[in-house]
Order: structure tokens, then C-alpha cells, then sequence
């Protein structure tokens, strides 16, 4: 990785504050039973005296009256309601909180506000010029695209302003040492210096731009910029709301025996608690809270408070009782002999319907006789791949806000998928349909861990619409740094044992892949994740056979579940270096090894909906060309055996495929009676700006340009209770599903505005065009509101879809079953239609996923190894991805960036660790744990290829997720490039390097 690891020196850190950190809990044999914290006797409130205290805000005095242990970031936030300062780790990693004191970026969650006294504070709400023009920063940040989610993007600004004061002419190497401690989780680094320099050099107007194709301006990309872009932890309520703390399980593995809440019940200032036998019965094998603790971190009982002092102090004075059983944690032993105690009755094995027992699989794949086809290769190539537990540290923690009226729930929540989550909340509580509303309007970065699509992952939710209700009170639940890293889903650790068989020239004979996943105490999406890594190794070579046999086993360490990619990284890991392996026993450029043997048009894919779809408009082997010429491959590759000195160049390179999604997705666009075009877009807004790039598709489509779509279009997104229904927002899936349905509701719409003209008017509706809120043919121009006037309302037909290409055989992942949809709205759609646009005419649209529609991608990296240590540099990144057709050229860029640099994280540094006698995890913190910061990542460059599939919008495949794929083989290959020496085992850390040469005898 690069030496440049040091980062946060930058800000001048003031009194850190402190956290009690009594101890809860006290072994015994078997038992662990709670104890006071020291002192606690005594059940008074935790109420500290507050004191007079003047911030000077922004040029402006502020009196306020705070305890001495408020932190600046908090005074800030909930006392003078700025909360365009983010808050990220709360514990000074992360950078979210950056505002300038008299001019110095300091982390404000690390100050106290009573420090700041007497100082001049800067906030993002102040950087704008007098006439409320933006600052130079902040159109550089909108012209660039600088924001993903834009969580950490007010905080970035702010460590940039202050770089700018200081030096107006920054290198690009001091912007990234400048920012090194803001964190961005989504990866937009690159346009994030992009942005700084732009702005340093003075901006010039962008240039216009297509909507379709190019760079327009994204919707909320204003709001990111200013902090007036609402995340859920900025939610404030005119009732104000209590905060919430969840009591978790010290041990991987005990019974719960008993839980005395009443020294809580006796603390002023508590309002609510909620034990685990209070969670209401449910179909799955996790609740939001668990009388059987089944991983350290698991949830057991609640408290909601005044305060969130309060709400902690209160949890150090529950007392519990735990019956601790034998942990379970090496799931190859389970699988061979079992384990003494289960982690679920039913059986080892985590099914796609619950436990089962260990000689059963989770999943299978297979195409013809793979023992025979093996047989006839000259050789079999054997190898075993090991991945890690990964975190998936989005800059904004986990939050909701639950507010009951009646029972009517809504939820301000940080959830990816908000027409579902709603779905199964009502189901885990046992609320009428249409009970629950959920609003996501903006969350600071996804990447799976906020996707609530099965009742095991309503957690967070779930506790705090409980404690609303009994509180009778709206409540507020935001997690700690440490919960945000293993209170929920992680991305599993896989084991791959990969057979292929191979003849002398190339061909392949056959692929045989065993995976095992410890997939921690619940299986959440293991089973998915277990059938799509599948996908992973099935659908990229030619093979004359196949087959691909899948475990997820219980065990009792973090639960993983869907983190960007799906299963893909690990599973293109495990291949990728193996393929590399069977090129070289052919002494083959790795290359031309690929370029023969990958699969293409007219080839038959492997998939979880079992059908064997025919491969269409494969990009693949032009993202193998077009990156093997940006990186030189044919000049620079040499054999492994022809490299000498101290420091040795290599080259690797990796390709894949990936899904373009899953399920089914709706479209609507309503035209109200005064013109006025609404278009509800269900995709939750992650930061992929799946949603800028849906709305662009439609105003397109429509004929509107980017102003008129500020002043003609009502954009809406990301709230279940206003928008179409959509499944969930995951898989690649924004723009090629919900986009296509929204196409298909907007060439609806076109439709119908012509026929209303034609009726009008007498003419044919073939006679006229849609343009800019007009119909316009047979010599007349009508406003949208003259042909509304004339139209039918409402639903009138069935949604549009293209026969051919938008109705396909979907997975239903509750069941594991195949099942084949009916092309028709969800009914929260039309009950949304109903309710809200029964006076418009309507354009609906549908799709269910075409399996058919692939993203391809090949990825190489350029690293140096240095052999007497085994440190090494990744020098260059080249990323060449099939995207089908570009709808948002920023967007895409974006994507690869930010899906190359998470994929960097992974593949070389990332690794939660988790102590293998306890199942406690050893370095929940960011500084310990290690995401790429702004030093770390090289020169990344993104190739586009655009090969259109008949199923998308305008072609468009998926591709958020492609990209992460890139780096742990392409990284792997190029070090065995360089060094001769393998690594099977990611993260690729010195370390490993280290111990590799040492062991082949090759450290110099
Ligand atoms: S550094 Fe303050 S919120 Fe992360
Ligand atoms: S845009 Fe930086 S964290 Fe999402």
C-alpha cells in the first residue's frame, strides 16, 4: 500500500471527552451476571449543572446555556440547530464534524463547546457569500460532483477553506494532505481534489452538457454542499424526541437468564425500556433484540431517556444474567463433526428458510458431468482462497427516528430501501398495510449495511418504534462507531476451494468451487450472498462443465450480510488469482489467457433464477483491450522469472461479471391539472445518484432541459409514503431497474398526452411531440395543462413494459423459489395514485429484472515490491467497465472511483478482526481498522465502454458494484508479477507479502 499512512495531524484537537467506561460485567464459570458501575447506587439522574456559555457562530453571538461536557459538535447541532455539521464517528475519526475555529479545522466532536468560548466558530452555514451566492468551494463541489451520499462533504469543505486561506495555490499533493482527515467512505476522492483545485484556480462555468450523457447538475447536489441536505440524524421534531441505548452482549454465545431493570426504572429522567421477551414473534431467526445471544454485539433490552447521558448511564444499571454456552466459531469443523451446542435449533447450516442440517447445502449450482470433465483436462489446478470480514463504515451512523400517531408509524430512517423496510416493519410488529411510512430522503452512504428487505434486518427500527410507542413519546436511535461496525451486518468472510481442470492449449474442462461462509449468528443475506458469489465464479469462463457448492454456516462471531458487490469480491478473488495460477502452469500471459477463454455472446450464463440466458452485447473483451492499453500491459509485461533488483514492478489484471440487479421495480409520472409534472421515484439515495440519474432519463424522455427540471418537475425520492413502489435499493440496480420502469412510465405518458391531443384536436397522435410542458403537431401547441384538462385521470391501463425484454423470472428471496411476476403496479402504487394524484393523467411503468443484462469489467493494477520487506506501492489502477450506455458521465465516473477505492480498501488493508477464542472483535475503530483515506489510493483510471442491452434504459447496465472487484486480484496477480510470490488470503498486507517471500525463500 502507499507509505503515506499518516492522517488527522491536521487539526488541532482540544479537550478530548472522556467515556465512561465502567465495566458491566464480571465472569464466572459459566455466568455472567451485571454489575453497577462504581457509585451507581444511587439512582439520581445523570444530570450535570448547566452553565452560561456565548459561541460566536458564523459573525453572530449566541448565549447558550450547556453542561461543561457538551462537545462543540453537539452545541452545534442540537442547541443552535446547525446541523450542517455532520456527525460521523463521534470519536474523532472521521473528519464529518471539521469546522474552522479562528480559521483552524478542528473536529468539533472533540472539542468541548465551553473551550470554544471567546473564539470565532465557522460553520458550512457561513461560508456562503453575503448575497447567498455560493462559495468558490461549494460551486466547485457542484460542478464536479464532489458529493456522493455528501455526508462528509460539508466537512471537507470546511479543512478546504481553511487550506485555501493558507495556501491559495495548493498542489494536488497538498489538497490531499490538507483533507487526509476527512474520511469519505463513498470513495469520490478524485473529485474531490478535482473540486479543491478547481475552486483554488478560480472556477469557470461549466459548460452545458446533454442530460443524458453528460455532467448536468444533480439534484441535491446544492443541498450536500450547503449542509442544508437532511440526513436522518438531522431530524428535529417540534415535540422534541427521546434518545435510545441498546444493552448488547458481552459474550459470542449464552442464554439470557434474567434482566432487572428496576434501579433504571428508578433513574430520573428514563422513559422507556424494552426487554427482549417484549419483541414481538416473527417469521425469521433474528429479532431486533434476542434472549439468546448469539454473537458479541447481539441486542438483548433498551432504554430511551430525556438525554443521551441519561439513556447510557442508564443501561450501566441494568442488571443481567447470562447462561454462557461453548462458542461456535470455526465453521469447517461444524461442517465435518457438527458442534456440540447449535447456535439455532433446526441444524449448522443457515437455508434460505431457516436452519438446516450440516450435509445440506445452502446452495448448488451445476452444468453437466464435472467429476468426468475434470478427468479429461491434462491438468487440475487446486487452490484454496481466503477472504475477511469486512465493515461497511458508511460516514453517517445507523439513525432512526420513530414517531407513532395512533397506529400510524413513520420512520425518519437512514435505510436504503424504504418501500420495503416499510413492508416488513408493519409485518414484524403486526401493523395493517400502509401503517408505516418510512423517509429516506438523503443517507450518508449505504453500500448494503441500511438495506432492510427481510424481517432478521429491522433492528434499529424495530427497538425504537417499540420504545416510542410505550413512551408514548417519538424517539431518536443513533449508533456508536463501534455499533455502526458489528452491531449489524458485515461483509462475510469466505473460504473457496477451487478445482479446474484445464487441457494444454487453454481450454477449460471444468470448474469446481466449494464455499464455505461462517456467516455469523444469523443468517441475514448469507444464503443470497453464498448463491450470487456463485454467480461470481460460473459466468466469466468457458467450461465444459460446472459446479459450484455453497455452506453458510452458523457461527458465533458478526453476522454477515449484503456489503457492496453481493459475495462478488470474494468469490472474484478466489478466482481471479486462480485463473491467474492456471495461466501461468500454461506459462500463458495472463492476458491473452483471459481474452481466449472468458465467455461472450451466444454463451450461456449460470444465475440464481436458474435460467440459462443467453450472454448479449458482452463489453467484456473491450474492457480487457482498452485497459490492457491504458496500462501499457503489452509493452511493460514480462514473466515473474525475468525480474531482479530490490524494488520489482508487476502487473495483474482481473475480470467479472455482475447482475444489473434483482426483483421488480414500478414508474409513475403524474401531470397535474395545472401542468405541473411530478415524477416519485421510490430508489432509496444512497449517494450512488441512482435518483439524478432516473430524474434525467425522464426529463429526457419528456423533452425538458436541466433548468426547466428545477422549475416544471417535482422530484421526490426515497420516501415510501409519497413515491412508487420500488424493492429495494441494492444489486446495481437504480438506474437499469427503477430507471427502466421510469422510462417505460414516461414513453406512457408521452403516449397518452398525444392521444388526449389527437382526440382534441382530430388529428392523429402520431402527429405530435412532447417538448418542454408542451404537445406540440398538426399545427397546435398545447400546454400540458390544455391536454390534462381533456384527458382521463387516474389509472386507466395496466403499466407499460416492453414484452420482450421487462417481464423475467425473478428470485424471491424469502422462499428461495423461482417465481414468474405479474406485470402490474405494486399496490402501495396504486393506492399512492389514488390517494395523491387521482386528478392527473398518469404514465406508469414496469420492469422485473432481465438476468440477461450484464455489467462487465476488467480491472488491472501496476504495484512495485520492495523484496527485502515485502512492503509494496499499488503505482496505477485501471479500470475498464461496461456500463451499456452512459446515463450521467460524473455518475459513472463516480462509481468506478468510489467502487475502486472501496475494492482498494478490501483487497488491501480493511480487515475486522475478530479474537478466535471469545469472538470479540479487536479493532472496531476507524483508526485501527484503516478505510483508504485521501492519502492512500494511486492514480485510478476509469474506461468506459458502452455496449447497450436491449433490457435497460437506453441501453444501461449496472455497475455500482463492478468496480470493487477490482483490486484484491488484480492487486494479488500483480504482486505475484512482480515477486513470484502468491497470496491466497486478503487483505493483502505486508505482512502476508512478507511471510510469502520469506517462505518461497525469495526475500532478498
Ligand atoms: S471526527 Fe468528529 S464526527 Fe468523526
Ligand atoms: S460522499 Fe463522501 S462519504 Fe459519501
Amino acid at each position: 500500500m502507499a507509505d503515506s499512512v499518516s492522517r488527522r495531524t491536521f487539526v488541532k484537537i482540544g479537550a478530548a471527552m472522556g467515556v465512561a467506561g465502567a465495566a458491566l460485567f464480571k465472569a464466572g464459570q459459566h455466568a455472567w451476571r451485571a454489575i453497577a458501575a462504581p457509585g451507581a447506587a444511587d439512582v439520581a439522574a445523570n444530570v450535570i449543572e448547566k452553565h452560561p456559555l456565548t459561541l460566536n457562530v458564523n459573525g453572530q453571538a449566541h448565549p447558550l446555556q450547556v453542561e461543561d461536557r457538551r462537545t462543540l459538535m453537539l452545541a452545534l447541532r442540537e442547541d443552535l440547530n446547525l446541523t450542517g455539521t455532520k456527525r460521523g464517528c463521534n470519536v474523532g475519526q472521521c473528519g464529518a464534524c471539521t469546522v474552522l475555529l479562528d480559521g483552524e479545522p478542528v473536529y468539533s466532536c472533540m472539542m468541548l463547546a465551553r473551550d470554544a468560548e471567546g473564539r470565532q466558530v465557522a460553520t458550512i452555514e457561513g461560508i456562503a457569500g453575503a448575497d447567498g451566492a455560493l462559495h468558490p468551494l461549494q460551486q466547485a463541489w457542484v460542478d464536479k460532483m464532489a458529493s456522493q451520499c455528501g455526508h462528509c462533504s460539508p466537512g471537507m469543505i470546511m479543512s478546504a477553506v481553511a487550506l485555501l486561506h493558507e495556501n491559495p495555490k495548493p498542489t494536488e499533493a497538498d489538497v490531499k494532505q490538507a483533507l487526509g482527515g476527512n474520511l469519505c467512505r463513498c470513495g469520490n476522492y478524485p473529485k474531490e481534489v478535482e473540486a479543491v483545485l478547481a475552486a483554488a484556480a478560480g472556477n469557470v462555468p461549466k459548460p452545458e452538457t446533454p442530460l443524458v450523457g453528460g455532467r448536468a447538475r444533480t439534484l441535491d447536489a446544492v443541498n450536500k454542499c450547503t449542509g442544508t441536505a437532511h440526513y436522518t440524524c438531522d431530524v428535529r421534531l417540534p415535540e422534541g424526541m427521546l434518545h435510545t441505548k441498546v444493552l448488547r452482549s458481552p459474550v459470542a454465545h449464552a442464554s439470557v437468564s434474567g434482566v432487572d431493570f428496576s434501579r433504571v426504572n428508578r433513574l430520573a429522567g428514563v422513559k422507556a425500556t424494552l426487554n427482549w421477551d417484549e419483541v414481538p414473534n416473527y417469521a425469521s431467526d433474528r429479532r431486533f433484540l434476542n434472549g439468546k445471544a448469539r454473537y458479541v454485539g447481539d441486542g438483548i433490552c433498551a432504554v430511551a431517556a430525556e438525554d443521551i447521558y441519561t439513556a447510557q448511564h442508564a443501561l450501566e444499571l441494568i442488571e443481567l444474567d447470562l447462561e454462557q454456552h461453548d462458542p461456535v466459531f470455526d465453521a469447517e469443523r461444524v461442517l465435518r463433526q457438527g458442534s456440540a451446542v447449535l447456535v439455532h435449533r433446526g441444524g449448522e447450516v443457515a437455508g434460505f428458510v431457516g436452519p438446516q442440517a450440516r450435509d445440506k447445502n445452502t446452495i448448488q449450482f451445476a452444468r453437466g458431468e464435472i467429476e468426468k470433465a475434470l478427468k479429461e483436462g491434462d491438468f487440475v489446478v487446486e487452490g484454496r482462497y481466503v477472504t475477511q470480514l469486512q465493515c461497511h463504515v458508511p460516514i453517517e451512523p445507523h439513525c432512526v427516528v420513530a414517531k407513532w400517531e395512533g397506529e400510524k408509524l413513520t420512520l425518519w430512517n437512514s435505510e436504503q430501501s424504504p418501500h420495503n423496510c416499510a413492508h416488513v416493519m408493519e409485518k414484524v410488529l403486526k401493523l395493517p398495510e400502509g401503517s408505516v411510512r418510512v423517509i429516506a430522503t438523503h443517507i450518508g452512504g449505504g453500500f448494503g449495511g441500511k438495506c432492510t428487505d427481510s424481517p432478521g434486518k429491522t433492528l434499529y427500527q424495530g427497538i425504537a418504534a417499540m420504545l416510542a410507542k410505550k413512551a408514548g413519546r417519538p424517539v431518536r436511535l443513533e449508533y456508536t462507531n463501534k455499533e455502526l461496525m458489528f452491531a449489524e451486518d458485515t461483509r462475510n468472510p469466505m473460504h473457496f476451494e477451487m478445482r479446474v481442470g484445464v487441457k494444454k492449449d487453454g481450454r477449460i474442462t471444468g470448474i469446481d468451487c466449494r464455499a464455505v461462509q461462517p456467516t455469523g449468528g444469523y443468517a441475514s443475506s448469507g444464503p443470497p450472498v453464498c448463491a450470487v458469489a456463485g454467480e461470481g465464479v460460473m459466468n466469466t469462463y468457458r467450461a465444459d462443465a460446472l459446479r459450484y457448492t455453497a455452506y453458510a454456516v452458523y457461527t458465533n462471531t458478526p453476522v454477515g450480510g449484503e456489503l457492496r458487490g453481493f459475495g462478488h469480491p470474494q468469490a472474484v478473488f478466489a478466482l481471479e488469482t486462480h485463473m491467474d495460477k492456471v495461466a501461468d502452469l500454461l506459462n500463458l500471459d495472463p492476458l491473452e489467457f483471459r481474452l481466449q477463454q472468458h465467455l461472450r455472446d451466444g454463451d450461456k450464463l449460470l444465475t440464481v433464477e436458474g435460467e440459462a440466458s443467453e450472454i448479449r452485447n458482452s463489453g467484456l473483451r473491450e474492457c480487457l483491450e482498452r485497459g490492457a492499453a491504458a496500462i501499457n500491459w503489452r509493452a511493460k509485461w514480462q514473466h515473474p522469472s525475468k525480474k531482479t533488483g530490490r524494488l520489482r514492478r508487476g502487473l495483474g489484471v482481473r475480470m467479472s461479471q455482475e447482475h444489473s440487479g434483482r426483483d421488480m421495480s414500478n414508474g409513475v409520472i403524474a401531470v397535474r391539472p395545472d401542468g405541473r409534472v411530478v415524477v416519485p421515484i421510490g430508489y432509496g439515495n444512497l449517494g450512488t445518484q441512482s435518483h439524478s440519474g432516473i430524474a434525467f432519463i425522464v426529463a429526457d424522455a419528456l423533452g425538458f432541459t436541466r433548468e426547466q427540471m428545477d422549475t416544471m418537475i417535482e422530484f421526490r425520492w426515497a420516501d415510501s409514503g409519497t413515491t412508487a413502489w420500488d424493492f429495494v435499493a441494492d444489486a446495481s440496480r437504480g438506474i437499469h431497474c427503477q430507471g427502466k420502469a421510469f422510462q417505460n412510465a414516461a414513453l406512457d405518458l408521452k403516449q397518452k398526452l398525444a392521444d388526449a391531443a389527437a382526440k382534441m384536436t382530430g388529428a392523429s397522435a402520431a402527429a405530435f411531440t412532447v417538448r418542454s410542458g408542451r404537445v406540440v403537431g398538426a399545427g397546435r401547441n398545447l400546454s400540458f395543462a390544455d391536454v390534462v384538462a381533456k384527458a382521463p385521470r387516474g389509472i386507466q391501463s395496466a403499466p407499460a413494459f416492453n414484452p420482450a425484454q421487462d417481464v423475467n423470472k425473478i428470485l424471491n428471496e424469502e422462499t428461495g423459489q423461482v417465481v414468474q411476476p405479474e406485470p402490474k403496479l405494486h399496490p402501495h402504487t396504486v393506492k399512492l395514485i389514488e390517494r395523491e394524484f387521482s386528478d392527473c393523467l398518469i404514465g406508469s411503468g414496469f420492469y422485473a429484472y432481465n438476468p440477461a443484462a450484464k455489467g462487465w469489467g476488467a480491472g488491472f493494477a501496476e504495484v512495485e515490491v520492495d523484496m527485502e520487506s515485502g512492503r509494496y506501492r499499488v503505482l496505477h489502477l485501471v479500470m475498464a467497465h461496461d456500463v451499456g450506455k452512459i446515463i450521467h458521465l460524473d455518475g459513472v465516473e463516480a462509481q468506478i472511483h468510489g467502487g475502486g477505492i472501496f475494492g482498494l480498501g478490501y483487497g488491501t488493508m480493511e480487515e475486522l478482526q475478530v479474537d478466535p477464542h471469545s469472538g470479540v472483535p479487536v479493532n472496531p475503530a476507524l483508526q485501527w481498522y484503516r478505510p483508504v483515506t485521501m492519502l492512500d489510493y494511486p492514480p485510478i483510471t476509469p474506461v468506459i465502454v458502452e455496449k447497450p442491452d436491449p433490457a435497460g434504459p437506453l441501453g444501461a447496465k449496472g455497475m455500482g458494484e463492478n468496480p470493487v472487484f477490482n483490486a484484491a486480484p488484480a492487486v494479488a496477480n500483480a504482486i505475484y508479477n512482480a515477486a513470484g510470490v502468491r497470496i491466497d488470503e486478503i487483505p493483502l498486507t505486508w505482512v502476508r507479502v512478507n511471510d510469502a517471500l520469506r517462505k518461497a525463500g525469495r526475500l532478498m
